[in-house]
């Protein structure tokens, strides 16, 4: 009985510390449907876009016939150059790399840090005796664009389980909301307070979908990461922002990409 009992504690006890995230997917998800009741959850993953229906159509017609084939071909022969073993990268990745991207970042327990696909690229190039790629920069933007793209369709599906977990989920989380920098604003003043706004000719984006389709093409041209798009927002709120890669980042991205579960996936895209 007694042995019944501590089960029941144990049970309860994960099930509340799992509530966190959940919880807050659920809430952030009613706050943008009260502020922004017109646009449908399937299409936050055009953010700024699902606002505008001039800059839509805009977008519609660059993806019917991306000018940025020809570097993602580029991307396309990265994935496929084999190594000098002779392997490639679909060897480091379940299913030949096809539908996974959306499980990322997730929490290794044993390394006790977030990996993002970025991360999971390089350890498969150090595994086969090759040299990593620097974070962040446009040759790791156009590798991961097309690797990700196996996976467009695909709905996020990132988890938060156990402690380790959980920290870096609230790491990220704490991030997105600190103010900081000359404005004192926060990530959340923008794209979750202000989510529908216009600023600068732009509308602000909602935070849930932004994950959804890194790394894009910033002016149909500039392949940018997600996490480069962080810095780009980091220097915009007039202080410095933090390095790709840096623990804080990948943070961020976890918290960031779970908010995003159950939406599709699709990389790359074009972006304003
Ligand atoms: C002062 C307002 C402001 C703040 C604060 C801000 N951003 Fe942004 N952000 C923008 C604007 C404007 C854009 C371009 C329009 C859009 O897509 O929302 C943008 C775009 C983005 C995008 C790309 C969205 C897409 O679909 O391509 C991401 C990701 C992003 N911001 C993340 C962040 C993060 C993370 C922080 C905090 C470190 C942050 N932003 C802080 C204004 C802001």
């Amino acid at each position: 009985m007694r042995k019944f009992t501590l089960m029941l504690a144990l049970l309860a006890s994960s099930f509340s510390a799992l509530a966190g995230p959940m919880e807050d997917r659920e809430d952030l998800i009613a706050h943008y449907k009260k502020m922004l009741p017109d646009i449908r959850f399937e299409n936050y993953v055009y953010g700024s876009l699902s606002m505008n229906p001039d800059a839509k159509s805009q977008y519609d017609e660059f993806m019917s016939f991306p000018s940025y084939s020809m570097d993602l071909e580029k991307g396309q022969h990265a994935w496929e150059k084999p190594f000098a073993n002779g392997k490639q990268f679909s060897s480091c990745f379940p299913n030949g790399g096809k539908n996974v991207a959306g499980n990322y970042p997730y929490f290794d327990e044993t390394a006790g840090r977030v990996v993002t696909f970025e991360n999971a690229i390089n350890a498969c190039l150090k595994a086969n005796g090759e040299k990593e790629l620097p974070y962040g920069e446009a040759e790791m933007g156009l590798l991961t664009a097309y690797a990700k793209s196996l996976s467009d369709g695909m709905k996020v599906n990132v988890r938060v389980e156990g402690k380790g977990a959980l920290a870096a989920y609230e790491k990220g989380k704490e991030y997105y909301y600190a103010r900081r920098g000359k404005l004192n604003n926060s990530c959340a003043s923008c794209h979750v307070d202000s989510a529908g706004k216009l600023m600068n000719g732009e509308h602000l984006s909602m935070m849930i979908g932004q994950a959804t389709h890194y790394p894009v093409f910033l002016g149909g041209t500039d392949i940018t990461t997600l996490q480069k798009r962080f810095m780009q927002c980091g220097k915009n709120m007039g202080g410095a922002p933090l390095e790709a890669n840096s623990e804080t980042y990948n943070d961020l991205e976890y918290f960031m990409t779970y908010m995003s579960n159950g939406l599709p996936m699709q990389t790359p895209v074009y972006r304003r």
